[in-house]
């Protein structure tokens, strides 16, 4: 059965970014968890075929196999596509076995509550005051103004780079990081790569002569079975936190504003107090799914719902369905604050589960309770742009005009 005004499946490729440009693929999704769970994605635009899951359990016994599945040849459809990734075997989220064991125990540590405490009080400050100018000024590109300003100033002082470095850096990671927006070419995003990867060297070499209390200096002084760490090693996994860290928050951020202001309804029982913070935290995450697919590699042939997935084959995760799946959601197309249980796939599952989760709770939590003490109400005022990916989903632009509340006024004049 093909869902009702849904695209026929083989008229969608998967692979293509375009294919997201108008973002109206919840009947095919549908259309898919029914018919077709394990769903062969031909090959097209000069792409190979790979196989696509889209129901929340299989997708989850996807993410806990890493015996037959494997992320050392790329974790997302470009590098699986593309022939592999350059970081393979060295950077956390493209490692597998005893080594992503252990590197993960050691970035597990520096990332851990209790260590980024500090970190999680600058996100606080940050974010408050952030939205407090924009609410004084009226409004704002929230993408541009606050959600940009928020997940890099986190990563920088996690990382312990310097306040005068952190413009650059941030324009460089833009840059390396939107190839798949029409105004960077592949050629300049590789260059703001080398220069990004080039920065932490020196960052490295410095820490090393005279280490501080930031996570490279912790991952200076780390080892796996006695080995300590390459300049290299701990290079590409501050790369790693930037490319996991940055722009998945930054477009859930962007996604919550978006759907609260098409939502007053919600945003009331926000402002109200009605549903706790961390409750609604989840239900943006899960509505977001900023990251719409991760995927592996098939090491062993393997079997699903009948399907043989044969060594060398892709097998792609979307969370885009997944979040969406009625069989363990309900009512899953509607946008539910107080959405409990709500456990969802946005930070993936198993061995690879995101190492960031705590960080972007912190980050989305304090935003929702910056806009609630601060305004009484926002609206979009113009077109929101969609970026172009088969990997991230989000926009790239919101302008909002914001009411202040004037309760707040009496913790700004105190700040
Ligand atoms: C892994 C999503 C924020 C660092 C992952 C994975 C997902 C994910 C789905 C699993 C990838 C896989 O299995 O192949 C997200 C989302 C975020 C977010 C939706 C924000 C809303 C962050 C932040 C950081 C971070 C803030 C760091 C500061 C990482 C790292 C991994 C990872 C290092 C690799 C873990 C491993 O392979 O063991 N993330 N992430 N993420 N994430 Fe996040």
């Amino acid at each position: 059965m093909v869902t009702a005004g849904a695209p026929a499946p083989a008229t969608v490729d998967l692979g293509d970014p375009d294919t997201f440009a108008d973002h109206d693929l919840d009947g095919f999704w549908r259309t898919l968890r029914d018919t077709a769970p394990v769903y062969w994605n031909p090959p097209a635009g000069g792409r190979r075929g790979f196989w696509v899951l889209s129901r929340y359990e299989d997708i989850m016994a996807a993410y806990r196999d890493d015996l037959n599945l494997t992320s050392e040849r790329g974790n997302v459809l470009v590098t699986l596509l593309g022939g592999g990734d350059a970081g393979a075997g060295r950077m956390l989220a493209v490692t597998d076995g005893r080594r992503h064991h252990e590197l993960r125990k050691i970035l597990q540590r520096v990332l851990s509550p209790r260590v980024l405490s500090d970190v999680a009080a600058a996100v606080r400050a940050n974010t408050r005051r952030l939205v407090r100018e924009a609410v004084e000024a009226g409004g704002c590109d929230f993408a541009e103004e606050i959600a940009s300003r928020i997940p890099m100033t986190t990563i920088s002082n996690l990382l312990g780079v310097p306040e005068h470095d952190r413009d650059h850096l941030l324009a460089q990671t833009k840059a390396a990081l939107s190839a798949d927006t029409e105004d960077v070419d592949e050629v300049d995003s590789e260059m703001a790569r080398n220069e990004i990867l080039l920065y932490f060297m020196d960052m490295v070499e410095e820490r090393r002569a005279a280490p501080g209390d930031d996570v490279i200096s912790m991952l200076v002084a780390s080892s796996v079975d006695g080995v300590p760490l390459s300049d290299e090693d701990i290079v590409l996994n501050c790369y790693s936190l930037i490319i996991g860290g940055d722009e998945t928050s930054r477009l859930t951020m962007i996604d919550g504003v978006h759907s609260l202001a098409a939502r007053p309804e919600q945003w009331r029982r926000l402002k109200d107090g009605e549903v706790a913070i961390d409750t609604a935290v989840d239900e943006v995450l899960r509505w977001a799914s900023p990251t719409m697919h991760f995927g592996r590699a098939v090491v062993r042939e393997t079997e699903v719902h009948g399907v043989r997935l044969r060594p060398g084959e892709i097998v792609t995760l979307w969370h885009a369905s997944g979040n969406r799946d009625e069989r363990v959601f309900e009512r899953p197309g509607e946008f539910d604050l107080g959405r409990t249980p709500n456990k969802h796939l946005a930070f993936g599952y198993g061995p690879h589960f995101c190492l960031g989760s705590y960080l972007a709770r912190v980050e989305i939590a304090e935003l929702l309770m910056a806009l609630r003490d601060f305004t009484t109400g926002f609206e979009q005022t113009g077109d929101a742009l969609r970026i172009r990916s088969n990997f991230l989903t989000g926009f790239s632009t919101l302008p909002v005009r914001f009411r202040p509340d004037p309760r707040s006024t009496k913790e700004a004049a105190s700040q």
